[in-house]
């Protein structure tokens, strides 16, 4: 199992580009379901999750066709991939397939749409929490689609006619949920109106990709969305919008370490909140032409307070992070997860590099310390792994951060953008 050991103490200096943002990429790539055209992803990125995924619409008949992997001069890598879905193969999910990645349960609502059922295994447990699918089969539901449980899956069948556009309004706002109404309602007899739905630039990438497809969506970006249902979709070439958790991370790193960072191929528009936090904290944030400029030269790390939120609130997804830059801060900080229960997993982590953080309920207070000091610790998540990186390049001495698959779910070739400003950091392969 491969291990990340960070020597700490460098500046980062440099360029990192921004890769395609994971989260965006995952249900553009479920979309090809959606269609026996063939459905083309630029600026995917090289990550385990997408690689699962590919494996997972295998099963269901999609043809996956990598070409255009090409390096750009400033070291990253574009690639382009065509999904071919020419008839769905098995509308099954397994539970060994689904229990390893949780976003592809949301192939239940191409699958309902396009082939009128669905039967899909139950995510299961997770890391971070119990994460239920109450929302994916309520909303569906409300198309039409019956649901019954059985033995770990979810049979799902569609109205003889098809599913049935619907009003309907999420009790809570969910990512996830609102994916899979986006593309069941697109291919629904007709007008479906979502309300309470989530906001996320990923929910925008995904509206685009379905509308250059044929589909009549509009309002993606607010809480309320309206899809017209249209009888088949297209295929179409569309590119995955740059990962802005990754942007933020790799902010955070340079307000961490100090130095003078420009973040290229990415947007700032997407992330506003967090590069607000970013610049309370005490970094210099400013905007160019290809992304943005870190910069921290000589200033120390202020106190921040941050309430995760979804979009435009501070990202959960960034909150681990976060706490790894407050750890060094010059006083005391507070943190606070109103998402997901249990994603405080870092902490203890953190505890090992010398961070002082106690808990209470859904808040951390954390105490910053003049310095943190490398140890062995192991990542427990992707976002929590992360931090530990983050901590790291801080700490004076060496860190180990064992169980980095976590990493390479989300991150692509991080050491190496890392190596490239100057970090001291190294894969091992046992
Ligand atoms: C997505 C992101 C993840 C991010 C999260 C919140 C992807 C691949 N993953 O996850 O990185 O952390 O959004 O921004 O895009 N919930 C229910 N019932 C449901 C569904 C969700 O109670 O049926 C709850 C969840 O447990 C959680 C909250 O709703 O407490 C938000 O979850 P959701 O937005 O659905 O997250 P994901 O789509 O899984």
């Amino acid at each position: 199992m491969d291990r990340i050991i960070i020597k700490g103490g460098n500046e980062l200096r440099g360029i990192i580009p921004i890769s395609g943002a994971k989260n965006a990429a995952l249900p553009l790539m479920i979309a090809s379901l959606l269609t026996s055209d063939t459905l083309t992803l630029e600026n995917v990125p090289h990550l385990a999750d997408v690689e699962q995924l590919v494996r997972i619409l295998g099963n269901h008949g999609v043809d996956v066709a990598v070409n255009g992997r090409r390096e750009n001069q400033d070291g990253s890598y574009a690639r382009t991939i065509h999904f071919t879905c020419r008839t769905i193969a098995d509308v099954t999910a397994p539970y060994e397939l689904v229990s390893k990645m949780r976003a592809s349960f949301w192939v239940i609502g191409p699958l309902l749409a396009r082939e009128g059922q669905a039967r899909v295994s139950l995510p299961g447990g997770c890391a971070i929490g119990t994460r239920p699918v109450d929302l994916f089969l309520e909303s569906l539901k409300a198309l039409g689609a019956e649901m019954e449980i059985d033995a770990g899956y979810v049979n799902a069948r569609a109205p003889k006619g098809g599913l049935v556009g619907a009003r309907y309004t999420f009790p809570k706002v969910s990512v996830g949920a609102t994916h899979v109404m986006l593309m069941a309602a697109s291919l629904a007899n007709g007008t479906t109106v979502i309300g309470n739905a989530a906001r996320e630039p990923e929910i925008v990438d995904l509206a685009k990709c379905l509308n250059a497809m044929g589909a009549k969506i509009t309002g993606a970006g607010t809480s309320t969305i309206t899809v017209e249902g249209v009888t088949s979709l297209a295929g179409a070439r569309h590119r995955v919008m740059p990962d802005r958790i990754e942007t933020g991370t790799y902010a955070m790193a340079v307000a961490m370490t100090g130095g003078d960072v420009e973040i290229t191929e990415t947007d700032p528009a997407f992330l506003e909140t967090a590069l607000e936090a970013i610049r309370r904290a005490g970094a210099e944030v400013t905007t160019t032409e290809r992304g943005i400029r870190v910069r921290r030269n000589g200033g120390g790390i202020s106190p921040v307070d941050v309430v995760t939120d979804p979009y435009p609130g501070f990202p959960t997804d960034m909150q681990a992070q976060f706490m790894g830059l407050m750890t060094r801060s010059s006083g005391v900080s507070h943190i606070t997860e109103t998402i997901f229960e249990n994603r405080f997993m870092h902490v203890q982590e953190l505890a090992r590099l010398g961070a002082k953080i106690t808990l209470n309920d859904r808040t951390a207070r954390i105490e910053g310390v003049p310095r943190l000091k490398g140890a062995p610790v192991m990542a427990t998540d992707l976002r929590a792994s992360v931090s530990l990186v983050i901590a790291g390049l801080a700490a004076e001495g060496e860190t180990t951060v064992s169980r980095v698959y976590h990493l390479d779910r989300g991150f692509e070739r991080l050491e190496e953008k890392l190596t490239r400003c100057g970090a001291q950091v190294e894969r091992v392969t046992d």
